[in-house]
Formats: C-alpha cells, sequence, structure tokens
C-alpha cells in the first residue's frame, strides 16, 4: 500500500517537473523582440516558432495585383516568413498557384472588383498591411490609365482608412510625372498623390523596367528574333532592376516602421541604352536578334492600329512613348541602399534568363562577355 502511494507521489512529481520543464522552454523561445507594437493602431504582433514558413509572424497581409509578375515574388517573401496572406485577384485559375507559397491556411484567396468598394473593404479588413501592386501597362476597353492607377489606388486607400489598416505599401513607377508626356507616368504620378491624401503614411515606391523569369523585357529581347523594332534608335537609357530585389525591401516594410510615409525609387546599378541591353541578349543568346529602327511617330500610328485588335496585349502607343524616355532617378530619393540591399547586376545574372534563348547545341557554353574574359559564377539563387 505504502509502496503504491509513493510510486504515485513520484509520478506526480516527474509530472510536475515534466510540465514546469515545457513551461520554461516555451518561456525561452518567446524573447521581447518577437514583441512587435504597430505604431498607428497600436496592436500588438508576436511571432510562434522559430521562424519561417510553417510558424506564424502574426501579420496579415493583403497583396492587390498578386497575379503580377512582382506580386508573385512579393506573396512568396511574405509567405516564406508566416505571414498570413489575403490575395485579392480576379482570376481565380491565375491566383490558384500562389496556395503553395505559404502553409496551409496561410494564403487566403479573395475576388476583388476595383469598382466595387465592398469587395475591397471585405479583403482588407482584417489586414495590418495592404500592399497595392495593381498596374496595367496599356489601357483597355474597361480600364483607363486613371481608373487603375488613380481612382484604383485611391479605393484601395480609403477601404485601408476605414479599415484602420495600419500600412499601406503602393506600388507606382521611376519616372512618374504629372508632366511626363506618357499617360501611363501621368496616371502612376497622379495616383501617388491620391493614396498621399487619404494615408500619408503610405509607402510608395518606384521601381524602374523590372527583369526576372517571367518577365516582359528581357523575354521579349530574346524571343523577338527578326520582328524586332525599336524607337529612338534603342538610345534610351534605361537602368533596369531585378524583381526579385524589389520584392526582397517590399519585404522589410513588412515589419520597418521607419519606412513608414517614404518614397523609395528602386532602380539597378549600371545604366544601359536598349542597344546595349540588345548586345548583351545577343552575346548570351548567340543569335543575331536584329533591330529595325522605325520612326517614333511611324511606329506609334502602327501602334495605334495594332492597339484596335481585341486580343493585343503587347503594344500601345503610349508604351512606344515610354520606350523613348530615359530613365531619371530623382536626386537624393531614398533606394536600396536605405534599405541596405545591394542591387543585382543585370550582366551578372541575365544568362539564367536568356539563355533559354539557345540553340540547344551551345545551351551549356557559359557566358562570354565581349572583352573575351569567361565570366564564372553567374548563378544566381532565385527564390
Ligand atoms: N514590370 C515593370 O517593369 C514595372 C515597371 C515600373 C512599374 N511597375 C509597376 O509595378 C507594379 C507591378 O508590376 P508587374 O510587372 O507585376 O505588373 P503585371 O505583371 O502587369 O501585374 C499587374 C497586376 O495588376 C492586376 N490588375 C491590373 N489591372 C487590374 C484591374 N483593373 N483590377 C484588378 N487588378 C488589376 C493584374 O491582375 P490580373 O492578373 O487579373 O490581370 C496583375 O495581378 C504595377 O503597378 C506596375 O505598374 C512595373
Amino acid at each position: 500500500m505504502l509502496a503504491s502511494v509513493a510510486s504515485k507521489q513520484m509520478r506526480h512529481k516527474a509530472c510536475a517537473n515534466a510540465i514546469k520543464a515545457s513551461a520554461s522552454s516555451l518561456e525561452q523561445k518567446r524573447n521581447l523582440h518577437d514583441l512587435m507594437l504597430r505604431k498607428k493602431t497600436g496592436q500588438p504582433f508576436t511571432r510562434q516558432g522559430a521562424g519561417g514558413r510553417s510558424t506564424s509572424n502574426g501579420h496579415v497581409a493583403t497583396v492587390f495585383g498578386c497575379t503580377g509578375f512582382l506580386g508573385r515574388y512579393v506573396v512568396n517573401r511574405l509567405a516564406q516568413q508566416g505571414t498570413q496572406v489575403v490575395i485579392a485577384h480576379r482570376d481565380p485559375d491565375e491566383a490558384r498557384p500562389l496556395k503553395v507559397t505559404g502553409d496551409l491556411g496561410q494564403i487566403v484567396p479573395l475576388e476583388v472588383d476595383l469598382k466595387d468598394r465592398e469587395t475591397i473593404n471585405e479583403v482588407v479588413r482584417h489586414s495590418d498591411i495592404v500592399y497595392n501592386l495593381i498596374g496595367r501597362d496599356y489601357e483597355t476597353k474597361n480600364y483607363t490609365f486613371d481608373q487603375v492607377h488613380v481612382d484604383g489606388a485611391r479605393a484601395i486607400a480609403e477601404a485601408c482608412a476605414e479599415n484602420d489598416v495600419a500600412r499601406l505599401v503602393h506600388v507606382s513607377a521611376l519616372n512618374a510625372n504629372e508632366d511626363s508626356t506618357s499617360g501611363f507616368l501621368r496616371s502612376k504620378a497622379r495616383g501617388e498623390k491620391a493614396v498621399r491624401e487619404v494615408i500619408p503614411g503610405a509607402t510608395i515606391v518606384r521601381p524602374g523596367t523590372m527583369y526576372g523569369q517571367e518577365d516582359r523585357f528581357l523575354n521579349r529581347i530574346g524571343t523577338g528574333e527578326g520582328w524586332q523594332f525599336w524607337v529612338n534608335e534603342s538610345k534610351a537609357k534605361i537602368r533596369p532592376v531585378y524583381a526579385i530585389d524589389v520584392a526582397q525591401a517590399m519585404e522589410i516594410f513588412l515589419t520597418a516602421e521607419s519606412t513608414i510615409g517614404k518614397t523609395y525609387e528602386f532602380y539597378g546599378p549600371k545604366e544601359y541604352t536598349y542597344e546595349q541591353i540588345f548586345e548583351l541578349a545577343r552575346e548570351i543568346s548567340k543569335k543575331p536578334l536584329p533591330t529595325y529602327n522605325v520612326p517614333t511617330s511611324i511606329a506609334k500610328l502602327a501602334a495605334k492600329l495594332v492597339d484596335r485588335l481585341p486580343y493585343n496585349q503587347m503594344i500601345c502607343p503610349d508604351l512606344i512613348e515610354r520606350m523613348t524616355l530615359d530613365d531619371k532617378p530623382t536626386p537624393g530619393a531614398l533606394t536600396f541602399a536605405d534599405l541596405y540591399i545591394e542591387p543585382t547586376d543585370l550582366d551578372a545574372v541575365a544568362i539564367q534568363f536568356l539563355r533559354r534563348f539557345r540553340s540547344t547545341a551551345i545551351f551549356d557554353l557559359p557566358f562570354e562577355k565581349g572583352d573575351g574574359q569567361v565570366k564564372k559564377g553567374v548563378y544566381h539563387v532565385i527564390d
């Protein structure tokens, strides 16, 4: 009898010790830096777990434009660090592949209509940060530039204000200017103004031409063999930026409250003329990729006709106008350096995106730059 009572007491003691040990190990997992308070709302966030895709960082983010080129990288980056991401989309088939970027239940697809405020409210109301990546290179019969970049941006900002969303990150474009000769860039500048009128603390991002695996820049140059036309003798100077660098900055905005109310311009470390980019594409793809210079006015006229085709998504007169404009970063504007990001050099990674245009016979050849130096280690980790 006495022996059984003693063994029972020992079991209780062991059990109490185990509970104590597990409680202290839980305590050790939470530190002060795991707690964050949102400046605007005072909302607390606590991280749970060691960090990463299968844990939770406590944030809920809504991404508009998630199905686009940059949007996919942004959703992936946010989900990888345990953010619950509401992917606001129009086409469920386009949004579905994004489900696997996060753990079970972390990616929440919700449909949105930019002209329907109810649906916008619905997708932002649980979030503490909203990313607006919506943009369109050309006008359609349903949406003008202003409807997408100004009215749409204002509607999202107003919904954020109404639902007390702590942060809004709005993506505009490098060279956005109300006096620009491009309607796209004028509307982007008006969009920035509209957003700041509603939410002065919005973070505005102005990326240059973005490149990456599914871009509409290097892929267009690489596939354009034989029909490639260009304007302004390909002399316009641009500073292409790696989409993954921009996505990395967007990830930093999630927690860096010092970025509230600031405007960032993201562009690559080197300036290129379009002709130099063509030359790079020729060297890597080992294809002639001829370009034909067309006077800008004729190109615009042709683009105007092509733009009337119901299925055209390639060219419009405003795009021709943008091909003639140099990238002009604003002097003194905040950029990658202010977020401690080193922008990727296009020369170093272009082979990843242009190699696929090579013939199979020379597919594995290393990239030899014009100066005869064989570039080694040009592979870059894609996430
Ligand atoms: N790519 C560049 O080189 C570049 C350069 C400068 C600035 N930017 C800006 O950066 C942002 C992201 O660029 P991106 O290349 O990722 O753009 P993208 O690939 O063209 O994607 C645009 C996104 O916006 C959505 N969208 C467009 N019109 C919409 C509308 N009326 N209603 C709802 N959604 C709409 C699209 O949804 P659907 O899939 O449903 O069409 C898509 O998810 C855009 O604001 C763009 O203007 C891009």
